[in-house]
């Protein structure tokens, strides 16, 4: 699915989050708090949009996912970013070898999230730092109903004019209605091993990101 909506994913991104997405990953660079000269995982990174902010700020940013038409795109758009295919459920990287990791609007769509989520604790170092966006659910429950009938009724139409692929915009919003709730991902992520999870909404609880470390003392075990 991936493979066929990777040319024209990030201009419908722009459009159907009605331009929020630089707005949304300017935060999530700013949680994970990486420096200069660290190595960040980015996974589930598709076409490079948000490994692009580390890359920009001098960080050395893997980006990695197993959508090979997503890659393609990425590494046509930004060849100075290292774009590595794997399978979030079983990567491709070594123990301890990333400063943090963090994974944006991609947990969503991995078949088993939880391994996902243990994966990323193996790779990342101890005493670094996990961030997850992901679409969750507002708050508010008369916003949660609009945007519920945006996601539902008014984006698969506009998909359908936008989309070399509107089916997977109809599997979007029912993903994003399907996914747990801010709580609910966090007591995943500590179920995972990561310590410490904390979560922060974004635009009412249309996105939600949530951040965890790994304990200092924690080794990986494999
Ligand atoms: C909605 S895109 C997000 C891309 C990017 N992180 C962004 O913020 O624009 C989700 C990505 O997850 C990838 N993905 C889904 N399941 C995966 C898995 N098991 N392993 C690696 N990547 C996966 C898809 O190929 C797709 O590129």
């Amino acid at each position: 699915m991936f493979d066929d909506v990777a040319e024209r994913y990030d201009v419908m991104n722009e459009i159907l989050s009605m331009g929020q997405t630089r707005r949304w990953r300017k935060i999530v660079v700013d949680a994970l708090g990486a420096t200069r000269g660290q190595r960040v995982l980015d996974l589930a990174a598709g076409t490079g949009a948000s490994s692009e902010p580390y890359a920009d700020a001098g960080i050395g940013v893997v980006a990695c996912d197993f959508s090979h038409g997503m890659l393609r795109v990425g590494k046509r758009r930004r060849p100075d970013i290292d774009f590595v295919a794997g399978d979030a459920t079983n990567l491709p990287f070594a123990d301890n070898s990333f400063d943090s990791s963090t994974i944006s609007f991609g947990l969503r769509n991995v078949g088993e999230p939880k391994k996902a989520l243990a994966e990323m604790l193996r790779v990342t170092k101890p005493g670094g730092r996990l961030v997850v966006a992901e679409f969750s659910h507002p708050g508010w429950a008369p916003f949660r109903t609009v945007y519920t009938e945006y996601l539902m009724r008014a984006l698969p139409p506009v998909a359908t004019k936008l989309s070399s692929n509107p089916s997977a915009y109809v599997y979007l919003a029912e993903s994003i209605r399907a996914w747990p709730a801010q709580n609910r991902l966090a007591a995943w992520i500590e179920e995972a091993g990561w310590e410490s999870c904390r979560y922060r909404n974004l635009s009412g609880g249309i996105v939600a990101v949530h951040r965890a470390t790994k304990l200092q003392a924690q080794e990986s075990a494999s």
